[in-house]
């Protein structure tokens, strides 16, 4: 059950915000291929199985539909383009491990097929070849930059593993969610337009847009948790609720039905009953909370529109208005 990447024959059709940069992705995934060559027989085997299994590729299009917008030069956007999609992979590898999750993007996961020490030590490998690759744009800053958004990342886990399970918390949920993606999104834009030869007013209206569809992202990411195709998403549904995570079409749940004793259980580990959440799951589902989650989603990708409109009508901007629409209409 392999779903198709957004870049092989079944999506192609409908997908427009990647149309100016196919040539390019293709680049950026020549370039993380090659980060394996030299070392162990296992861990090529891993990445090959990494890269095989596609992936929508949505972070380094941004990269490169930002950086072309802006006039980067296109080996600088290469690189950037494979560091930040490692990073990426990176934190999946590890992501999956740390959930205990055996399926990712329709196939198993590292961890499924592997000890955790040898996933362990491979998310580590790509975290390295990230950092040289963005080290490859010989910019000092974007690489303070890069390392500072792996460590929001990693903190960010680090909470929702501490402070976060059955938590049900707005501010939390944010401070989560920009964390643990919208960051990497944001650097990316920043990033890209770091390297083009733009002002740093431009520089801050990039790092906006990479943040505001970011933010869009994971709320889309967690409403297809309960609302999406399984075989679409590529990975259970539900899982969120069943690791104690409280995303928002949850919290929109419970403020509409603060005594609902699935809800009440929460703060004291009721999410660890799988039966009650698999109930939970139901009424969330049957509820009008995904919606109401929606809404905010689409708040953050009018603003990501509106930041659009003072740049020049060209492709890449065109492609980028697709980009931050597909956010949050997407199935996968
Ligand atoms: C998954 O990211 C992790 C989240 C931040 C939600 P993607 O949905 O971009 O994953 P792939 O790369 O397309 O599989
Ligand atoms: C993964 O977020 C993001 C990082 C690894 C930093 P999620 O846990 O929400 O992603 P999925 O749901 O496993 O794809
Ligand atoms: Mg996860
Ligand atoms: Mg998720």
């Amino acid at each position: 059950m392999r779903r198709g990447s957004l870049h092989g024959e079944t999506d192609l059709n409908s997908v427009t915000f990647s149309s100016p940069v196919l040539e390019e992705i293709k680049l950026v995934e020549d370039r993380m291929r090659m980060q394996a060559d030299e070392s162990h027989s296992d861990l090529r085997a891993a990445l090959e199985h990494l890269l095989a299994a596609g992936g929508k590729r949505v972070r380094p299009t941004l990269c490169m539909l930002v950086g072309n917008m802006l006039g980067a030069p296109l080996d600088k956007l290469v690189s950037l383009g494979a560091a930040v999609e490692l990073l990426h992979t990176a934190t999946l590898v590890h992501d999956d491990l740390i959930d205990g999750a055996l399926l990712r993007r329709g196939l198993p996961t590292l961890n499924a097929r592997w000890s955790p020490p040898a996933t362990v030590l491979t998310g580590d490998f790509l975290f390295a070849r990230a950092a040289k690759l963005a080290a490859e744009t010989d910019h000092l800053p974007l690489m303070k930059l890069f390392s500072e958004t792996l460590a929001i990342i990693v903190n960010g886990e680090l909470t929702q593993m501490f402070t976060s399970r059955g938590l049900i918390s707005r501010d939390n949920y944010y401070n989560r969610i920009y964390a643990k993606t919208a960051s990497l999104f944001e650097m990316t834009a920043r990033a890209a337009s770091m390297v083009s030869p733009v002002d740093d007013e431009i520089t801050e209206s990039m790092r906006d847009f990479g943040y505001q569809i970011g933010m869009a992202f994971q709320i889309a990411d967690d409403i297809l948790d309960f609302n999406g195709e399984q075989s679409a998403v590529g990975k259970p549904l539900g899982s969120d609720l069943h690791n104690g995570l409280i995303t928002l079409p949850a919290i929109y749940y419970a403020e509409s039905n603060p005594g609902d004793p699935d809800i009440l259980s929460l703060p004291s580990g009721g999410w660890t009953h799988t039966e009650n959440m698999t109930r939970l799951v139901e009424k969330i589902r049957a509820s009008r909370a995904s919606q109401q989650a929606m809404r905010e989603a689409e708040q953050h990708v009018d603003r990501a529109l509106a930041i659009l409109d003072s740049f020049d009508n060209c492709a890449e901007r065109h492609a980028l208005e697709s980009l931050a629409k597909y956010i949050v209409d997407r199935k996968m």
